[in-house]
């Protein structure tokens, strides 16, 4: 695909997750009249979720025709020249009016995440990366946190059903062991672009989907940070354990979270 062909996709993920979160603030503010079922125990869905998400692979669709769509609500399979969209990531705050979700969409080209954008209809922060280019914040180009000290480190460690709970404490008892604080805010992509950013100095989760992290993985790397292989073995499809940092803790958080 010719550097046009990437640069129209790239700037078609930033321009649909804004007119995607203007439609999910209007939700947001108007929750009350919302329709809100379960997916599974402690897995949120909304009326929103399902809208939100037809908005996006619409404006895909009519736009880049020949690409395929792979979303959280109605799923999909990878192709060469994939967008993988999460419409509300976050849900759980979302439906209980906590004003941190997003909408996660990231453009995926012969299996290298090429853009990706997270956006928080709340706050207006426009998180953005293109591969290879940077990653941006409205516009401010972002920087992983210059941490050293894993004793003054914050590691946002994500939860669902997915693992079991011991699995999860463990991960805990491990990560706060070995000096950190920690934090679960409930949107994986948040979580992600605030590795990028800076506000986290790592995410750790044993089990996400594609659709929460892909944009989030490229955002770290193209903000100096690392991740693990998160799309090995059947990761896309299934999903996997993500573990993202600042260089600066990359020993201890490997260690401490065990996750490969
Ligand atoms: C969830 C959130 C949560 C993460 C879960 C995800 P959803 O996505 O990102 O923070 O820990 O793994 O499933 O359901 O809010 O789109």
């Amino acid at each position: 695909m010719s550097e046009a062909g990437i640069e129209a996709r790239h700037l078609a993920t930033m321009a649909i997750a804004q007119e995607a979160g203007d439609l999910a603030r209007r939700h947001f503010l108007d929750r009350d009249a919302m329709a809100i079922t379960f997916k599974g125990p402690q897995d949120w869905l909304t009326e929103a979720d399902r809208q939100v998400e037809d908005l996006v692979t619409g404006r895909i669709r009519a736009a880049f025709p020949g690409d395929a769509c792979v979303g959280e609500e109605s799923g999909g399979t990878e192709a060469g020249s994939v967008w993988v969209i999460d419409p509300i990531d976050g849900t759980s705050n979302f439906a209980r009016g906590v004003p941190h979700f997003c909408i996660s969409i990231a453009y995926m080209r012969d299996r290298r995440i090429e853009s990706g954008a997270i956006y928080n209809p709340i706050t207006g922060e426009m998180f953005a990366a293109r591969r290879g280019r940077g990653a941006w914040c409205n516009g401010r180009t972002m920087k992983v946190s210059a941490i050293a000290d894993f004793k003054r480190a914050t590691i946002e460690l994500g939860w669902s059903t997915r693992r079991g709970v011991a699995d999860y404490t463990a991960l805990l008892t491990r990560v706060v062991g070995a000096g950190a604080s920690f934090r679960r805010a409930g949107s994986g992509a948040l979580g992600m672009a605030y590795v990028a950013d800076g506000r986290n100095d790592g995410y750790a989760e044993l089990h996400i989907n594609v659709w929460d992290v892909l944009a989030g993985i490229l955002m770290v790397v193209e903000a100096g940070g690392w991740t693990n292989d998160f799309l090995a073995g059947d990761g896309f499809a299934r999903g996997n354990a993500i573990l993202a940092g600042a260089p600066g803790i990359k020993k201890e958080l490997m260690a401490a979270a065990a996750i490969g």
